[in-house]
């Protein structure tokens, strides 16, 4: 469920009419709903309410949208946050997430990044690695700090979703083996500045069935109860993201916050720990569009092509990931077409859809790409040297630019010249 609709024949963003948004900003710009977010925030939040001890974190992953707005948003909402660098923790803080409900998530946290977390009192890291455990007990223990940690496991289960949004197989580089895990937490304990309290799993993205993550948590419980058996005080357990969210309304719609809060309530049970979970697209994909402008409509062989004023450095999953994002127009005209919608960047993979039935198109006419607020301007570039897209935030009849559009000239300021030039 999403706040963008036709009203009157007019798309809206909650009660903004999107071509207010495109005059005044200019396309191609995203636009999120606060509705929307808080929305799919609360769902979530009441999903899972009542599973394991007292009240379940929900820490929303910034990686599928840090936009500070949007941040800011989820903050207010009572969220936490899961931050996977440096720049993601910088950004929660900024947005008043509170530190003791952020956690650091990701292979590669560097001694610096392990610092700063410290500093700012995080609740928890999660560990990938004994290798990661040994240099977060150095920096920690020089400090003199106690870093609260809890080891990822990879439990070698597929979650049947893309191959690149995979994370839960023996393949997979995240997680330590489930065989390996006990021994693990057995050393982990023995080191100066870690203090073991939980378990945490991440299988994958847009996860359309809840049997992989039912099974990934039956792992999780047997290694809590076979850590406790060691002596271990396992008081948290981290169930990671990954529900996925209905890109194509043409396909049966992924499960619902409520089926996959009483899977987690039935998996979970007699774990005698608070839950953790780490939500990304479910809280942002529906509140988000990517707003852009046809410019024009180029006669193909097999059929046309919708040029538009978005391109493949603006929304990379299409390319990325063969990507299904629904395209509507602002303005519906009478008839439909078959179109292959692509961007004007210089390569065949900047196509958002082929051979697409979609209503009828011309030049100048504004369309979007829904359920683009997950994964969207974050994992934007500038290839074609094309500005950072926009953003705005709408918020009833109110809407604010959230980030601006760059100056082509401050792609051209970043650069510098030797001096032999
Ligand atoms: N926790 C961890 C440790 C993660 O790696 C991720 C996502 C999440 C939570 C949030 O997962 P979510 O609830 O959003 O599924 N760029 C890809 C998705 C990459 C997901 C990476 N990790 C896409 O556009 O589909």
């Amino acid at each position: 469920m999403d706040h963008f609709t036709l009203i009157d024949g007019v798309m809206h963003a909650e009660q903004v009419p999107l071509p207010a948004i495109a005059e005044a900003v200019q396309t191609p710009v995203y636009v999120y709903s606060t509705a929307t977010i808080e929305r799919h925030a609360r769902v979530f939040c009441e999903a899972v309410a009542g599973c394991g001890n007292g009240t379940p974190l929900v820490a929303f992953a910034v990686k599928a949208n840090p936009n500070g707005a949007v941040l800011a948003t989820l903050a207010k909402a009572g969220l936490g946050a899961d931050v996977v660098s440096e720049g993601e923790l910088l950004r929660a803080l900024h947005a008043g997430v509170a530190p003791e409900k952020i956690v650091f998530s990701g292979v590669g946290k560097t001694a610096a990044e392990m610092a700063r977390a410290l500093d700012a009192g995080i609740g928890q890291f999660n560990l990938e690695s004994e290798q990661e455990a040994e240099m977060l007990s150095a920096v920690a223990a020089a400090r003199g700090a106690t870093a609260q940690v809890a080891y990822r496991i990879n439990p070698d289960v597929d979650a049947g979703t893309h191959a690149k949004i995979s994370t839960g197989k023996s393949e997979n580089k995240f997680g330590i083996p489930y065989d390996t895990a006990l021994a693990a937490c057995d050393r982990a304990r023995a080191m100066p500045g870690l203090q073991v309290r939980g378990v945490a799993v991440h299988i994958g993205s847009q996860l359309t069935d809840l049997a992989p993550l039912e099974a990934a948590f039956g792992r999780v419980g047997k290694l809590i109860t076979a850590l406790r058996a060691a002596g271990h005080d396992i008081v948290t357990a981290d169930l990671g993201g990954g529900l996925g969210v209905p890109y194509d309304p043409a396909k049966p719609a992924p499960p619902s916050p409520e089926a996959y809060g009483a899977m987690v309530r039935r998996a979970t049970e007699g774990w005698n720990v608070r839950l953790m979970f780490e939500p990304g697209r479910l809280i942002v994909a529906n509140a988000g569009v990517l707003l852009t402008r046809v410019i024009r409509v180029k006669p193909g062989v097999t059929s046309p092509f919708v040029i538009v004023d978005a391109a493949m450095n603006d929304l990379l999953r299409p390319s990325l990931y063969d990507a299904w994002h629904d395209i509507r127009s602002v303005t519906p005209r009478d008839g439909e077409m078959t179109a292959t919608v692509v961007g004007p960047v210089c390569e065949s993979g900047d196509t958002f859809a082929t051979r697409r039935a979609m209503g009828a198109v011309e030049a100048d006419d504004l369309i979007l790409f829904a359920t683009a607020g997950a994964y969207g301007a974050t994992m934007a570039s500038t290839y074609n040297s094309r500005p950072l897209t926009p953003e705005v935030l709408v918020s009833g009849d109110r809407w604010a630019v959230v980030r601006e559009r760059p100056p082509v000239e401050a792609l051209i300021e970043q650069d510098t010249l030797p001096d032999w030039l």
